[in-house]
C-alpha cells in the first residue's frame, strides 16, 4: 500500500524543519541554538538533566527503552506528548479541511472527533450496536469504508479502541483484519491500545509487518502509573513515521518528561506495575460483585479495562451523590446510546472502600 498517496500532498511534498539538536550532534561546544550555556538554577537535576538546552526531539534511550516494551523496530515508533498527540499529528498529516473524513465507532474516546473537527475533517459515526451490548457494527463499519470507492465519503482514517473506552470491550483479531483489508490502498486504521495492559489480550503490533495500513498507539498513561509525564507512542510504517516527524514540534519533548518515562518504565517499575495490575484486577471483581447486590444498577459492562460502565435510571443524581462526598466519577449519560450511564475508574483499595460506601449509602437513599 502507498502510504504517500493517502496523505495530504502539502505533506508529503514538505520537509521537516531542521532544528538545530536535530542537525548536529549535541555534544562538544553548542553554540548553534541560542541558549545559555548554563542553568541559572543551583540544583543537581538543572546539570543532569541541561534543562539550559533544548532537549534531543527522540531521545536515544527512551526509544530503545519503548521499542522493548512494544516490542516493535526504533524505525517504527514515535514518541509523542500522550496519545492525544499521536491522534492529533494523524489526523493533520492524513486528512485534508474540508475533504476528508475520519470514522469512529460512538461511544468511543471523544478525541478522535475532536482532533479531527479542528483539523476541519468530516467526522462519520457508525454507531455500536444498542441491540447487542454496545459491540461494533462491522458490517456497517465495512460498508462504510467501500462506500468511498463510489467516492461519497474520503474516509482516511478509522479509528478503532481496544479496550475501548467507555465499554471496555476488545476488538477480536478476525475482525480487526477485515477492517485492514477493507482499508487497503485507502485509509490507515488507527487501533488505540491504551488499556491493553490491563487485559490478557496481546497487542495488534505483530500485525504491523503484513498490515502498513496499521498504526496502533500506545500509552504510559494507564497502567505504567504517569499520565502527567505524557508520553505516548505511535506505532506504525517508518512511512507514516516519516510524515508524522515532519508536523510534530521540533522538540516535543521536555527532559524532565523523558527522565521520569524512563523511570516510569524501569525495571523496579515493571516490577510495581504487577502490583498495580493485581490491585486494579482485584478492586474490579470486588466492585462487580457489589454492583451485582445493588438493585438500583440497571446494566454493567464489566469490560477489560480499570474502568466499568454501568447504567442506572438517573446518572446525574449519583454523580451528584459522589461530588457531594469528595468522590468524583465520570457522567456519560449525555452521549449517544450511553442514557443512564456513568463510569467508575478503579483506584487504590481505600478509594474502591469509599467508593463502595458512597454507593451502598445512595442505594439505601433511593
Ligand atoms: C482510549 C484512550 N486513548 C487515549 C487516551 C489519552 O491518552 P494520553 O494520556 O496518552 O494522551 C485516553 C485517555 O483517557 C483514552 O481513554
Amino acid at each position: 500500500m502507498d502510504i504517500n498517496s493517502i496523505a495530504r500532498p502539502e505533506i508529503v511534498a514538505m520537509k521537516a524543519y531542521a532544528s538545530a539538536r536535530s542537525s548536529a550532534a549535541a555534544d562538544g561546544i553548542l553554540l548553534n541554538a541560542n541558549e545559555a550555556p548554563q542553568p541559572l538554577v543551583d540544583d543537581p537535576k538543572w546539570q543532569r538533566l541541561a534543562l539550559n538546552r533544548y532537549p534531543l526531539p527522540q531521545p536515544e534511550a527512551l526509544r530503545v527503552r519503548l521499542a522493548s516494551l512494544y516490542g516493535v523496530a526504533e524505525s517504527n515508533l514515535l514518541i509523542t506528548r500522550g496519545s492525544d498527540e499521536g491522534i492529533d499529528l494523524l489526523t493533520r498529516v492524513f486528512c485534508r479541511p474540508g475533504r476528508d473524513a475520519i470514522i469512529e465507532c460512538r461511544p468511543c474516546f471523544g478525541m478522535y472527533r475532536i482532533a479531527a473537527t479542528i483539523q476541519g475533517a468530516q467526522v462519520v459515526n457508525v454507531p455500536r450496536l444498542a441491540s447487542s451490548g454496545l459491540q461494533i457494527d462491522f458490517a456497517g463499519l465495512l460498508r462504510t469504508i467501500n462506500e468511498q470507492a463510489s467516492g461519497r465519503a474520503l474516509v482516511r482514517l478509522v479509528f478503532l479502541t481496544s479496550p475501548n473506552n467507555p465499554t471496555g470491550d476488545l476488538i477480536a483479531r478476525a475482525d480487526l483484519e477485515r477492517v485492514l483489508k477493507a482499508c487497503d490502498g485507502k485509509a490507515l486504521v488507527v487501533l488505540d491500545e491504551a488499556y491493553i495492559e490491563f487485559c490478557k489480550a496481546e497487542s495488534a503490533g505483530s500485525l504491523l509487518a503484513d498490515y502498513p495500513q496499521l498504526v496502533i498507539l500506545r500509552t504510559l498513561s494507564k497502567a505504567w502509573a504517569a499520565a502527567a509525564v505524557r508520553c505516548g507512542t505511535v506505532i506504525a510504517d517508518a512511512t507514516v513515521i516519516d510524515l508524522l516527524q515532519r508536523v510534530i514540534a521540533p522538540y516535543p519533548l521536555a527532559a524532565t518528561a523523558v527522565d521520569a518515562a524512563l523511570q516510569a518504565t524501569s525495571g523496579e517499575a515493571i516490577r510495581h506495575q504487577r502490583q498495580l495490575l493485581e490491585t486494579v484486577r482485584q478492586g474490579k471483581q470486588d466492585l462487580l460483585e457489589f454492583l451485582s447486590t445493588c438493585s438500583w444498577v440497571h446494566e454493567v459492562w464489566p469490560g477489560e479495562a480499570n474502568f466499568v460502565l454501568l447504567r442506572l435510571a438517573d446518572a446525574g443524581s449519583l454523580v451528584d451523590w459522589c461530588a457531594g462526598r469528595g468522590i468524583h466519577i465520570r457522567d456519560f449519560s449525555s452521549e449517544p446510546l450511553l442514557e443512564g450511564c456513568v463510569r467508575l475508574s478503579i483506584g487504590s483499595t481505600d478509594e474502591m472502600a469509599a467508593l463502595k460506601t458512597c454507593l451502598q449509602a445512595y442505594g439505601e437513599r433511593i
